[in-house]
């Protein structure tokens, strides 16, 4: 396939981050042109080759998933070996028995059920990576066993006696204040430190305007290639549109907008009419009040929070308190 624009995604050109990325497949590019982005890309640079448990932080949708899978593609192509395993859980849709057993895996005999002896994904992921998603969705137990992990690079199987040495890196994503989770007490203080040693943060795309058009390009580049279309232009209007969004739901809504727009466009220029009218915004509408478009991303935040308002004043940067009193007022109640 052709190659998006890997140059500009994958500045300061010289470092070996760059080079990496530019190998890195490309359909899997991570796009890095905003300052904050090329930060955390030189982070990333520096843990990445290292055994450190690393725990990445940031808002639903931002990139933490294709950052970790970026984090195991530079690691294992500077000390691994390529060709070791990526494996990830998520903690968060599997019930709790089951996370533990997917991620310890149990002896035969181990309970009901269990007849055959099997490996849990800690095991599977052998000198590669394992990826925790949603970390603070894990049980208090199982939270216990995970700071052994850590500590001790051990762990049993579920009804198993004979420590079992792990050798894959560990990767924590979160998109949880885990703070928060200490001090309500769901989430372990000592596992909080002891992940939080070498924290990166993934900036909410609305703060980070520099990377919308490149990772428009990106995607569309990449949508195309995936529904059999031909490639879009981005006209300029439409990366105008998409540069004064605010994106709630980060890299991901981004995706899905583009997506909509690529799966019915005719393959012409991306026009701003071809996206949401909440996005093309006050062009399609005339001029707004400063209150309709405070209104209007209210109503949209809150929509894809389904309605969570702690969540919700979080990504506005607003107390839950000023966020009931704009809902109230402007009638979203
Ligand atoms: N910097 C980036 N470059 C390219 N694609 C990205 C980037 N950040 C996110 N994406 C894409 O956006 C979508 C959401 O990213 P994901 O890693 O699943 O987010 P999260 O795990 O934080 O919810 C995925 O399709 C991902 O490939
Ligand atoms: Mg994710």
């Amino acid at each position: 396939m052709s190659r998006p624009d890997s140059t500009r995604s994958a500045r300061p050109a010289a470092s070996s981050a760059a080079s990496a990325l530019q190998a890195f497949d490309s359909k899997q590019l991570f796009v890095a042109h905003d300052p904050k982005s090329r930060k955390l890309l030189e982070q990333v640079e520096k843990v990445a080759p290292t055994t450190a448990t690393l725990l990445i932080r940031g808002e639903s949708g931002t990139g933490k998933d294709l950052l970790a899978e970026l984090i195991h593609f530079l690691s294992s192509s500077a000390n691994r070996g390529a060709g070791e395993p990526f494996v990830k859980i998520d903690c968060a849709s599997l019930p709790h028995e089951l996370v533990e057993s997917e991620l310890f895996g149990y002896e035969k005999g181990a309970f009901t059920g269990a007849t055959e002896m099997k490996r849990g994904r800690l095991e599977l992921a052998g000198a590669g990576t394992l990826v925790l998603d949603e970390i603070a969705a894990l049980s208090m137990p199982a939270q216990a066993k995970l700071l052994r992990v850590i500590e001790e690079r051990k762990f049993d199987r579920l009804g198993g006696s004979k420590p079992i040495t792990v050798e894959a890196r560990l990767i924590a994503l979160t998109n949880i204040d885990l703070e928060h989770a200490v001090a309500r007490k769901t989430f372990r203080e000592d596992l909080y430190y002891r992940l939080n040693v070498v924290p990166l943060t993934v900036t909410p795309l609305r703060e980070r305007p520099a990377d919308i058009a490149p990772l428009a390009e990106h995607l569309v580049a990449q949508l195309a290639e995936v529904h059999r279309k031909p490639k879009p232009a981005l006209s300029a209007a439409a990366a105008r549109a998409l540069e004064q969004y605010a994106f709630p739901g980060n890299v991901r809504e981004l995706r899905n907008i583009l997506e909509r727009a690529v799966v019915y466009g005719s393959g012409g220029e991306l026009q701003a009419e071809d996206l949401p009218a909440h996005v093309a915004g006050g062009r399609a509408g005339g001029k707004q009040t400063l209150e309709q478009r405070e209104r209007a991303y209210i109503a949209e935040v809150l929509e894809f929070t389904r309605g969570k308002k702690s969540q919700a004043a979080a990504i506005l940067g607003i107390s839950r308190k000023t966020l009931l009193e704009k809902r109230k007022r402007y009638g979203l109640d």
